[in-house]
C-alpha cells in the first residue's frame, strides 16, 4: 500500500459550480452562492438543470443506467458499496440519496445540475493520478535552487478539447486496482503521445514499471471537477513517485507531439495552472518534496 503524505486538502467545491457545464456550448448551471452549497441550508428556490450528455445517455459500457428512468427502478444498485466489480463506494464516506429519485447527493452539497452530465457512474467516478517527478539539474547535474530551495519538476499532459495542463490521470476501470490504473492511465496519456522511437520508449516503460512500485499517497478523495453534479462527482488516488536520483525516467526529455496535446516536464511553482485541483495534490507533493513552492 501507498504511504500517506501529510496535510489536509480544500474543501469546498468551486470548478463544480462553473457556469457554463464542460463540452457544451449552453448548459448552464442554477446559480448557488457559497453560503447555499451545503444541503442542510434551506433553499427556497433551487432549480438545477437537468443534464445528461447525448454520449452518456447512449449507454456505453463505462456508463449506468439511467436509474430515475421508471423502467429502470428494479436495476437500481446498492449504494455505498462494492456493487460487483463497481466501486460505488466514496472516500469521503457514506453519502446520501436524493430522497425523490433515490439517486446518490453530491456529499460536497449543491453543484446547480442534476442528472450526470459528462460523467458514466451515478454516485463516485474513480480516478488515479500519478505524479512523477525530478529534480530540475543544471549542465554539471546540479540541483537547480530557487528561494533558496531545490526546484522539483513533474511530468504534465495537455488535455484534449481546453488545452489545460493536468497530470497524465484518468478513469479507474471496473475491477481494475489503483496501482494498474496508474500505470496504464500515464502509458495512455503520457507515453504514447511522445515522439520517441520505440525503443526509447520501452526503455522509458521500463523504467515506469520499476519506479511505480513505491509511491507515496499525495490525495485520496473527492475532487472539484468541472464536470460534478449533484448526482455524480469525480474522486481520485494521487500517488507521488520521485526519480530523486535521476537516474530513471529524469533522464528522458519529453517533447509534445505535433497536434495539440503535448506531454512535458513542468516546475513545481505556486503560479501554476492547472485541471480539477491539481494544483493542491503539487503544493503537497512540493512540502513532501521540501521543493521550492
Ligand atoms: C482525470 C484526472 C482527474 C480526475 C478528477 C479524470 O478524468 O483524468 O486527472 O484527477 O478526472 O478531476
Amino acid at each position: 500500500m501507498y504511504r500517506h503524505g501529510k496535510g489536509a486538502l480544500s474543501k469546498h467545491h468551486v470548478k463544480a459550480r462553473c457556469k457554463i457545464y464542460p463540452g457544451s456550448t449552453n448548459k448552464e448551471r442554477f446559480p448557488v452562492p457559497d453560503e447555499n452549497v451545503p444541503w442542510r441550508e434551506k433553499l427556497r428556490k433551487y432549480e438545477p438543470l437537468e443534464y445528461t450528455a447525448p454520449e452518456v445517455e447512449q449507454n456505453p459500457p463505462w456508463a449506468d443506467p439511467d436509474f430515475t428512468h421508471a423502467e429502470n427502478k428494479d436495476k437500481m444498485p446498492k449504494w455505498n458499496c462494492l456493487d460487483g466489480k463497481i466501486n460505488r463506494e466514496s472516500y469521503d464516506g457514506h453519502y446520501d440519496l436524493d430522497p425523490e429519485s433515490g439517486v446518490p447527493r453530491n456529499p460536497r452539497g449543491r453543484t446547480g445540475m442534476a442528472g450526470r452530465g459528462l460523467l458514466g457512474r451515478w454516485g463516485p467516478n474513480h480516478a488515479a493520478d500519478p505524479i512523477v517527478t525530478r529534480w530540475k539539474r543544471d549542465n554539471c547535474g546540479k540541483k537547480v535552487q530557487k528561494d533558496s530551495k531545490p526546484l522539483a519538476q513533474f511530468i504534465a499532459v495537455q488535455r484534449r478539447g481546453n488545452n489545460e495542463w493536468a497530470l497524465p490521470g484518468g478513469m479507474v476501470d471496473a475491477g481494475e486496482v489503483i496501482s494498474a490504473a496508474l500505470k496504464r492511465e500515464f502509458g495512455e496519456e503520457a507515453l504514447n503521445s511522445l515522439e520517441t522511437s520505440p525503443e526509447e520508449k520501452d526503455e522509458i516503460e521500463k523504467h515506469m514499471n520499476e519506479l511505480f512500485q513505491r509511491g507515496t499517497q499525495i490525495y485520496r478523495g473527492y475532487v472539484d471537477d468541472p464536470r460534478n453534479t449533484d448526482n455524480a462527482w469525480m474522486e481520485t488516488t494521487a500517488i507521488l513517485f520521485r526519480d530523486d536520483d535521476g537516474d530513471s525516467v529524469a533522464k528522458f526529455k519529453l517533447h509534445a507531439g505535433d497536434d495539440a496535446v503535448g506531454v512535458q516536464w513542468l516546475d513545481l511553482d505556486s503560479s501554476l495552472q492547472l485541471y480539477a485541483n491539481h494544483v493542491d495534490f503539487l503544493k503537497k507533493t512540493a512540502e513532501i518534496l521540501g521543493a521550492s513552492w
